[in-house]
């Protein structure tokens, strides 16, 4: 979602925001604009559409070493040059850029600045007449700015320029993501680390309702009652070279076949000196020690924590339930009495699951964040956090991430069984790394894949995955990566619950792949291909390798654990999706509609 870019140094400004931008269009955007200041005054630049637009527009003759910029996923008001941020106070001595919602905006308008003429629909532009009329009123800037935002309900990262102070920027931040990077004679401010990597590895993350005075070698954190606040930078792990796609065509190309690598790296970062599989012993026993366990997330990592749910129930004995953030923020089930929660999240910073963590936290209940973002919101405010270490995931569509998720997930589920006495009847470390050179051979056979994409799915409006047990999970995110990159529309259905209505969609040409990796459901799921197949649909079948492969079977994965199936099974999943994708001409990468961090709820 939206996205926020500021620099103060001595550089030249314009390349530095619109190539920070540049780095944050994997969020997700509809409009774009910067606004630069030098001894003439601020300089506001903005465009719908995508930051290239945005750049042609840029005046070259304007110079500056300091400006904020954004990327606009609109909430209020249509896409357009009109809403695009940045936005002026009505006298243009404030300029602002902000992600979030404001939810009073209208309160607060007809409170405060009743009279002022608004330049757009956003929801945003009142914060800025609001400071405006405060330090009319007599207050200096940062007591506007704080006196402000007391006044404000819902979320913000906010980036403030004031045209009578030319070497400041003024940032705040609540519930939505914002840090601070540290350079050597400069600063920056950014949505992610991602964004401004190309200047520095050093930043400081900001807390909910935290200002910041940021000059060009200072940064000073306050609360909104002026209280200092002391925090020192830490360093990000990945360097610029981790965000950018290489000799490859699209980052979602990069990302699925890193997966192997990043298996093998989980491997290593989570085994103990013994060679086994370790994981930090509070959260083993956390684990150990809780009556159930409740999954949380949304997307992609839903469907992770499904494959999750699996794997800690019966390898772990540990009763486990899954549930969709939004969904279960509104309609809490009854707890039981010890409950743990774990949050997964990507980017640790999905306003959906953030708000049940703050829920269940306060409620008094222990919780465990699985993110790929260190630092992330989710990641600062569990009590328990475990790393995906799958580098910078920049496609929209999540791969890397998700695969790590099943990967971390089982681990938990692993040193738990051990924890309890239970006896694995196979090892871990040896049927991960096998699953690794399963996943490999897939990433390095692509054309059957591509194949399959065009035999099944070049002239179709939809597509059906079926699978059972764990294959079910699998089919649930391979419609799911399908409909987000492709527009094909696309379900994931249980074999056995297609006679119970969806069959009735089933017509001549119908695509219908199915996974069958589950030795135990083969038959079962065979015989629901034929149900499919005897009503004219156009069946597919993803089997293994000396476990359910038949002759004749499109695509038989190599053979792995039945406990990692769905680990090989994401590869085709992802590829057939990706393939479809560029088929139909879609930005693979960038989706329309869609954003890589959700920060709204
Ligand atoms: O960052 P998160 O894992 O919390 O994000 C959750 C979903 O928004 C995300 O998985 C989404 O479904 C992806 N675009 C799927 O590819």
């Amino acid at each position: 979602m939206c996205g926020i870019v500021g620099y103060i140094g001595n550089e030249d400004a314009r390349d530095i925001l619109l190539n920070g931008l540049s780095n944050l269009e994997y969020r997700g955007y509809d409009s774009a604009g910067i606004a630069l200041v030098n001894s003439e005054g601020v300089h506001v630049f903005k465009e719908k559409g995508r930051i290239d637009v945005l750049r042609k527009s840029v005046d070259p003759a304007v110079k500056s070493t300091l400006g904020i910029g954004h990327t606009r996923w609109a909430t209020h008001g249509e896409p357009s040059k009109r809403n695009a941020h940045p936005h002026q106070s009505a006298s243009g001595r404030f300029t602002i850029v902000h992600n979030g919602v404001i939810e009073n905006f209208s309160q607060l308008k007809a409170t405060y600045v009743p009279d002022v003429a608004m330049k757009s629909d956003t929801d945003t532009e009142v914060v800025v007449q609001v400071i405006e009329r405060f330090v009319k009123d007599g207050l200096d800037v940062e007591a506007a700015l704080r006196k402000t935002l007391k006044l404000v309900e819902g979320s913000y990262a906010i980036a403030l320029l004031d045209a009578e102070n030319p070497d400041m920027i003024y940032v705040a931040k609540n519930k939505s993501p914002l840090l601070i990077g540290i350079g050597d004679g400069f600063n920056v401010v950014a949505s992610d680390a991602t964004a401004m990597i190309d200047q520095t590895r050093h930043y400081v993350e900001l807390l909910d309702e935290e200002i910041v005075e940021l000059t060009r070698d200072s940064y000073t954190i306050k609360d909104l009652d002026g209280n200092v606040r002391e925090r020192k930078p830490y360093t990000v792990s990945f360097d610029a070279g981790d965000t950018k796609k290489g000799a490859y065509p699209t980052y979602m190309l990069k990302e699925i076949d890193e997966q192997p690598a990043v298996i093998r790296r989980l491997l290593q970062k989570y085994r103990g000196s013994d060679g086994m599989i370790t994981v930090d012993p509070a959260i083993v026993k956390a684990v150990a020690d809780c009556d159930r366990l409740y999954i949380i997330a949304c997307g992609t990592s839903y469907h992770a924590g499904l494959v999750g749910q699996q794997l800690i129930e019966k390898i772990a004995g540990i009763p486990t339930e899954v549930h969709i953030s939004s969904e279960f923020s509104y309609n809490m089930p009854l707890l039981s009495k010890k409950p743990l929660f774990f949050f997964l999240s990507q980017s640790g910073e999905t306003a959906d699951s953030r708000a049940v963590l703050v829920k269940v936290k306060k409620l008094g209940y222990p919780t465990l964040t699985m993110t790929n973002v260190e630092g992330s919101t989710l990641y600062r405010e569990a009590d328990y956090k475990m790393l995906l270490y799958a580098g910078p995931e920049i496609a929209v569509a999540s791969t890397k991430a998700y695969t790590a998720q099943m990967a971390v997930l089982a681990f938990v589920a692993i040193t738990v069984a051990q924890k309890k006495g239970i006896k694995l009847d196979f090892d871990p470390v040896h049927e991960l790394s096998i699953a690794a050179q399963g996943m490999e051979q897939m990433v390095d056979d692509k054309a059957q894949l591509k194949k399959i994409a065009r035999d099944y799915l070049s002239i179709t409006r939809n597509a059906f995955y079926i699978g059972r047990g764990l294959d079910y999970y699998v089919c649930q995110e391979a419609a799911l990566k399908l409909k987000e990159v492709s527009y094909i529309q696309a379900e994931g259905f249980a074999g056995g619950e297609l006679k119970h209505g969806t069959i009735a969609l089933i017509e001549d040409g119908t695509p219908v792949l199915a996974f069958a990796t589950q030795k135990n459901v083969n038959n079962s799921i065979r015989n629901n291909v034929e149900e499919v197949s005897a009503r004219g649909a156009h069946t597919c079948i993803i089997s293994m390798e000396g476990i359910t492969a038949q002759p004749g079977d499109q695509i038989v994965l190599p053979k792995v654990h039945k406990a990692f199936t769905p680990l090989v099974c994401a590869i085709p999943l992802q590829l057939i999706a990706y393939y479809a994708a560029l088929q139909n001409e879609c930005d693979v990468d960038k989706p329309r509609n869609l954003a890589k961090s959700v920060t709204v709820e």
